[in-house]
């Protein structure tokens, strides 16, 4: 089987694989829909002896898993679209592809970029300058995200490109602030402290600010683990505390940072940087449960809510646009944008407050809003709007 847009998407998967930007390639829609073999997984791996390229078999039952040189990978990669499936999707780090045979044995490419056009395509080496430096980086050797030569490994390729993609997004908001020497950052349900690491990273050796970081995370062991890192980048003012985002105690907040802490601990979190008059606040809601539980439309809103999936998303909808009012009724500045590709996580939505140098003249048009929205979703309580007591109903 041969053919050009064959031997540009073989290129293109050699250069992949050359430049370790591979993230996976998927074999599927099989040939013969009896057969056993349903797709094939394909990756980078770093092995004992250097780095094969690891195969998953996925069979109807159970999967069988293979290490093969580049050469080797190659050869069973053209047979196996030869002999077993139509179609490779192949995701890298800028670019992804999709290779599609028809049963007539055409080949069509399709890209989410428009290199594949022969003149411009293909150039070696595109490899993007990126705001995190992995030079030296020790946060992110120790959480995995780099071997010991501060490469990135192969499966934490995503890793890397999610976390510059957050500062990159935060960047012009920061940039800003006038934020005095010595300001404070929380990062709320800090996690493993990968944002976090990077965010204190980026402020401090980046944009040479003099910040005092905390990231507040009520697991023990990850607090314990974000600590020795810390200590080990030598990043003097960033601590990571055990606690609620709720109950936890911090001297004040310029920054406040919130990335899928879960349900209303966003809210939580909102309050607390409110409360403390915090500059800029920035969450990435994670799941909607109070409100989904809370909200019982009675008008034709029932017709779309009966559906599980429209009602989930209604309650997101619900849950951030109410968020967004509270922000506003308190003199911030909202936005609400999605920041990653849905591919990566369907939870994607960035809410951002800048407060503003002159609160509201007039906090009750909010209010109103809210009372508003509330009555027409049979939404009986949001619990934010319960933590400032402020409830429109
Ligand atoms: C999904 S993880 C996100 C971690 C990190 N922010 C990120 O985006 O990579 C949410 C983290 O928030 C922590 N968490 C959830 N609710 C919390 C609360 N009320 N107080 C403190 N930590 C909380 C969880 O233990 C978990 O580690």
């Amino acid at each position: 089987m041969e053919n050009r847009q064959l031997t540009i998407f073989f290129d293109k998967l050699k250069q992949v694989i050359q430049d370790k930007t591979l993230i996976k390639m998927v074999l599927s829609n099989q040939r013969n829909h009896s057969s056993d073999l349903k797709s094939i997984i394909i990756s980078i791996v770093e092995i004992k002896t250097g780095e094969r390229i690891n195969f998953v078999f996925r069979h109807k039952t159970n999967d069988i898993t293979k290490n093969y040189g580049v050469e080797e990978a190659v050869l069973l990669i053209r047979k196996a679209l030869e002999d077993d499936f139509l179609n490779a999707d192949l995701f890298s780090g800028d670019e992804n592809f999709r290779l599609l045979i028809t049963e007539h044995g055409k080949v069509k490419i399709r890209s989410n970029q428009s290199l594949l056009k022969p003149a411009s395509g293909f150039t070696h080496d595109h490899r993007k300058e990126r705001i995190v430096a992995t030079q030296n980086n020790v946060y992110l050797r120790e959480l995995g995200v780099l071997n010991d030569r501060f490469e990135v490994r192969h499966n934490m390729n995503d890793k890397y490109l999610q976390i510059n993609n957050y500062i990159e997004l935060l960047e012009p908001f920061i940039r800003e602030l006038d934020l005095p020497d010595g300001f404070h950052v929380a990062d709320m349900g800090s996690g493993k402290g990968y944002l976090t690491f990077a965010l204190y990273d980026y402020l401090t050796n980046v944009l040479g600010k003099a910040a005092v970081m905390t990231g507040v995370e009520s697991r023990a062991e990850l607090v314990k683990l974000s600590n020795e890192i810390a200590s080990k980048a030598a990043f003097t003012n960033l601590k990571f505390i055990c606690g609620t985002i709720q109950e936890v105690t911090l001297e004040k907040t310029d920054l406040l940072i919130a990335l899928h802490a879960c349900d209303t601990a966003t809210d939580d979190a909102i309050y607390r940087g409110i409360t403390s008059g915090a500059s800029l606040i920035v969450c990435a809601p994670c799941c909607h449960k109070q409100v989904r539980k809370d909200f019982h439309a009675t008008n034709e809103l029932k017709s779309i809510t009966r559906h599980g999936i429209l009602e989930e998303r209604q309650a997101e909808i619900i849950t951030d646009a109410i968020r967004a009012l509270i922000m506003e009724a308190h003199g911030y500045k909202t936005k609400i944008f999605e920041f990653i590709s849905t591919e990566h996580t369907p939870k994607n939505l960035m809410i951002v407050g800048r407060k503003l140098s002159k609160p509201p003249a007039r906090q009750g048009k909010q209010l109103e809003q809210i009372r508003a929205i509330k009555e027409l979703f049979g939404v009986k309580r949001h619990y934010l709007e319960e933590l400032f007591g402020t409830r429109s109903n």
